[in-house]
């Protein structure tokens, strides 16, 4: 039983936030005006716990899912990570299992997460310079934590890692070719991603998004660019380096939405069910879970959800559509 949405598109990926807390402030994501010290996250016993994880894990498995991702807030903030990592790499039909990070737990965490079965990493980095990255970042912790959380992952075995940068027009813009230099002599794959209007407390303005077509110029010139095939389901474009110094990716979600091919369902830390990234509403699937019903039961809802699903945000924002109610970034993980 694979179910396809009214636009066709299948059940691949499952995006799964195991904690809404983060070390981190990004402006961008968890402004501290919002998320200050008397912000309430959710308390231990609203969180889903590993055994609902992974049985959740295993019934959407049985709907299609090949591809599982750990992401947060912080996801490496939640504790004994690794144990849940093992429990899902042991997932019957899992293929893929990767997690999204900010890095600065990397040093502690990295071989232990290698050592229980995580496929693939993915770090953020949107700066190179240690004041900037005070100010993106709004943490006490240092730019060189992070950068120790890469050598640690790339020692764990985890290489090529994934940088993710997410640039915006004033703040960060300046250094697209000194990140790119940074990934190509690393060897590890950076991203360029187009600044988001997730959430309802970012700020988000259009005159701060950069264009993807503009970075891959900008890059272009500088070392030349040949794209690559894109995958089923990809969200970013890539393209190598013609000087054979890897590849690079841009995420265009803004200037070129990607919502025909989108297979992603998100699991929020409370246990709730969206179907996108800007969805306003989640299925209560905890609620559920605690409440009786058999795999199998829970197996036809999710996919009568699915059939149901008509989300393509991405292709009809519009001046109001940034102003609508809309989960916050931080509860399910980007
Ligand atoms: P892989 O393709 O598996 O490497 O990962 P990914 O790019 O899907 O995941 P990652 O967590 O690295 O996300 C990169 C950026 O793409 C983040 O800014 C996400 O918010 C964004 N993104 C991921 N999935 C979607 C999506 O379905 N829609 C939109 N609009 N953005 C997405
Ligand atoms: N727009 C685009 N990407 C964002 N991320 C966080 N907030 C935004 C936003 N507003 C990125 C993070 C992380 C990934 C999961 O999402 O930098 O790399
Ligand atoms: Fe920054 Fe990621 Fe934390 Fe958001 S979840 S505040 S983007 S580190
Ligand atoms: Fe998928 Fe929604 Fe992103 Fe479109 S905007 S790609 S439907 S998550």
């Amino acid at each position: 039983m694979e179910p396809r949405d009214t636009l066709g598109r299948p059940l691949k990926a499952l995006r799964i936030s195991v904690t809404d807390r983060c070390n981190f402030r990004c402006t961008y994501c968890m402004p501290k005006e919002v998320f200050g010290p008397d912000y309430a996250f959710l308390p231990r016993e609203a969180l889903l716990s590993f055994e609902e994880i992974t049985r959740l894990a295993r019934i959407f498995t049985g709907l299609g899912v090949t591809k599982i991702r750990l992401t947060g807030g912080e996801p490496l903030m939640r504790r004994e990570l690794p144990a849940l990592v093992r429990m899902l790499a042991a997932v019957p039909g899992l293929e893929d299992l990767a997690l999204t990070t900010n890095g600065a737990l990397l040093p502690d965490l990295a071989p232990a997460l290698k050592e229980a079965g995580l496929k693939r990493l993915t770090m953020s980095l949107d700066t190179l310079r240690p004041e900037r990255f005070h100010a993106i970042s709004d943490t006490d912790l240092p730019l060189d934590r992070v950068l120790a959380g890469l050598e640690a992952a790339r020692t764990a075995g985890f290489a090529p890692i994934k940088l993710n940068c997410v640039l915006k027009r004033g703040l960060n813009d300046d250094e697209i070719l000194d990140l790119a230099a940074f990934a190509r002599e690393g060897g590890h794959t950076l991203r360029f991603i187009e600044f988001m209007d997730v959430g309802t407390t970012n700020g988000w303005r259009m005159e701060s998004v950069i264009p993807a077509a503009q970075v891959r110029r900008i890059l272009d010139a500088r070392w030349p660019l040949e794209p690559i095939e894109a995958g089923e389901g990809a969200v970013a474009r890539n393209w190598r380096y013609r000087d054979g110094k890897g590849e690079i990716g841009l995420i265009a979600s803004v200037t070129a939405p990607f919502c025909r091919g989108c297979d992603r369902a998100r699991l929020s830390a409370e246990g709730r069910l969206y179907t996108c990234l800007f969805a306003g509403q989640g299925l209560d699937l905890k609620g559920l879970l605690r409440g009786g019903h058999t795999d199998a039961d829970l197996a036809s809802l999710l996919a009568f959800h699915w059939k149901r699903r008509e989300d393509h945000y991405s292709e009809i924002r519009r001046g109001a559509t940034p102003g609508l109610p809309k989960v916050e970034m931080s509860r399910i993980g980007g």
